[in-house]
């Protein structure tokens, strides 16, 4: 599968700091020969404009951090899937653990904010992942069902979907679960969206929690993982050119 390596910002850079990193990724991604795998960055909305058009023609795509689950209407502060696709987005992040955790953001909600997401014509990347007491309580796999179930719409698809794992307690914290931890939850995943939908063979699976130049390849390495969902590295051209090419 082609992977994805998508760069989460966060509530991170100026304009100016913003344009000046995408225009050294897109310098790097248009130049590169060999390019079996997709680059993706998430800028906080005041610049995804202004980030789309440094990055221009050079392959690598922007998306959004979130949107409302409405099309429009009187919503003050949000921001609707149709206004990233409008700015050129091709992606949103949905159901991020900040998201969750910080805006109080239930499975039904998130699943919500995938279909505007369709409806846009964006791809939705659907987060899940399980807290520390969740795994110390073994629940690992069972938080990650239950996402599943309440957040991924029946009308998923491995066209319009992306499913990031990222366990809560391994986002910017340093600390990644073992190659086998992921090997684990990510099979599982796989299972689990084939319940749920058709061709869940195709739909990429990304993992995100501390990834970094130094286990990019250990982790993407890992069966079942395409991709990585990149916060802190991503603000770093270095770093983030350097986790992408543990895909070439
Ligand atoms: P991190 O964040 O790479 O800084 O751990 C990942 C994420 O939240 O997507």
């Amino acid at each position: 599968m082609r992977p994805l390596i998508a760069g989460n910002w966060k509530m991170n850079m100026t304009k100016t700091a913003g344009t000046a990193l995408a225009r050294d990724l897109g310098l790097r991604y248009a130049e590169q020969a060999e390019r079996d795998y997709d680059l993706l960055v998430c800028p906080p909305a005041t610049i995804i404009d202004a980030v789309g058009q440094a990055l221009a023609g050079s392959g690598v795509f922007v998306g959004g951090q979130d949107c409302h689950a409405a099309q429009d209407g009187a919503y003050t502060g949000e921001v609707a899937a149709g206004m990233l696709a409008d700015l050129g987005c091709t992606h949103v992040i949905v159901g991020h653990s900040e998201r969750r955790q910080y805006h109080g953001e239930l499975d039904l909600l998130i699943g919500e904010k995938a279909k505007a997401a369709y409806k846009a014509g964006l791809i939705a990347i659907i987060c899940i992942g399980e807290t520390e007491a969740e795994r110390d309580a073994g629940d690992a796999l069972a938080v990650c069902s239950r996402q599943i179930a309440g957040s991924v719409p029946n009308t998923a698809t491995p066209e319009n979907t992306v499913i990031a794992y990222e366990p809560v307690w391994a986002i910017g914290t340093g600390r990644t679960p073992t190659t086998g931890d992921v090997a684990e939850v990510h099979a599982h995943i796989r299972a689990e969206l084939s319940r749920h939908m058709a061709g869940a063979d195709a739909v990429r699976l990304l993992y995100g929690g501390s990834v970094k130049p130094g286990n990019a390849s250990q982790l993407l390495a890992v069966p079942n993982v395409d991709g990585a969902l990149v916060g802190g590295a991503s603000l770093s051209a270095d770093d983030f050119w350097a986790i992408a090419q543990s895909c070439v």
